[in-house]
């Protein structure tokens, strides 16, 4: 099982669009994969619009056992092997900004027991996608502390290379501190307009100094994104160019996941893409 935390220390740059879209790709690649919404506005879990749940992630984060999960994670709607730990305005009362290890822990132990929840003949899950809030208190704490890898998520804009370096920051200390596990599996330019120079300037820029941690796939910025959200599908779903473009985008952003978490951390800019081409060919 592959458990990623989408990060940034800011808000609105796309972390949830990513978990979605990794959603949607591993919807359809068959991927069986669990989404924890740790943020409390609950975007990712509006959009995957499961049916009301006895519990939430705030009953888990208080006490991570079997039972509270059980009340707490449900199928979405979006189709069969996508699961959601639903989230809760409530969380933010979890989200100390100082936590003692203990606090760290809970969502780590939570995960640490979900296969148990399946049936013998259910798959287990293969993905765990961690939709962090904004700031850098508990809840994204917590997500680093559980996760094995960290997938940063920025626009290119100006303020983008301080705030992914703040983010790798994050990273290499809860790796030092509580995670050993921990490994950034790089940085995804979300919103990217191909045609405009100030975003080519600033994607250069990240890759001069991230190099390789920047991702080859940047995610391009279109309404169809926004659309789909809007009616609660996954992208996959939403039948436009644009809605293809993103979904390929998407693809091949999973199939580098699910590589990386083989293994092979550190990607080199010189990988050759007809490996995604399989993957690429299922968006056409
Ligand atoms: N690639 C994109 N193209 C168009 N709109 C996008 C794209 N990425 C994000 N958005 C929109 O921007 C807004 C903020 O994105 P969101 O994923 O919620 O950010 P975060 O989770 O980081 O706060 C949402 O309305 C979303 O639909
Ligand atoms: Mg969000």
């Amino acid at each position: 099982m592959h458990t990623v935390a989408v990060l940034s220390l800011k808000g609105g740059v796309g972390k949830t669009t990513v978990v979605l879209g990794l959603a949607s790709a591993a919807l359809r690649r068959g991927v069986r994969t669990l989404v924890v919404d740790l943020d409390p506005q609950c975007n990712a879990t509006a959009t995957l619009d499961p049916a009301e749940t006895e519990g939430t992630l705030v009953d888990v984060l208080k006490n991570p056992t079997l039972s509270n999960l059980r009340k707490s994670i449900t199928p979405s709607p979006w189709g069969e092997g996508v699961d959601v730990l639903v989230g809760s305005e409530d969380v933010e009362t979890l989200n100390h900004p100082e936590p003692g290890v203990a606090k760290l822990n809970k969502l780590s132990k939570a995960l640490d027991q979900i296969d148990s929840l399946l049936e013998e003949d259910e798959t287990p899950y293969q993905l765990v996608l961690l939709d962090c809030p904004p700031s850098l208190g508990q809840l994204t704490r917590s997500a680093l502390v559980a996760a094995d890898r960290a997938l940063l998520v920025t626009e290119p804009t100006m303020f983008a290379v301080s705030g992914v370096q703040r983010a790798f920051e994050a990273v290499q200390n809860e790796r030092r501190e509580h995670n050993s596990r921990l490994q950034p599996l790089g940085v995804v330019v979300n919103r990217v307009r191909p045609r405009s120079h100030e975003h080519q300037f600033r994607v250069e820029e990240l890759r001069e100094l991230f190099g390789p941690l920047v991702m080859p796939v940047a995610l391009p910025d279109r309404l169809a994104v926004q659309q789909a959200q809007g009616a609660c599908l996954p992208i996959h779903q939403w039948n436009t160019p644009g809605a293809r473009e993103v979904s390929l985008a998407f693809n091949l952003l999973l199939a580098r996941i699910m590589r990386a978490s083989r293994g092979r951390v550190a990607p080199t800019r010189a990988e050759p893409i007809e490996e995604y081409e399989d993957l690429a060919e299922e968006a056409e």
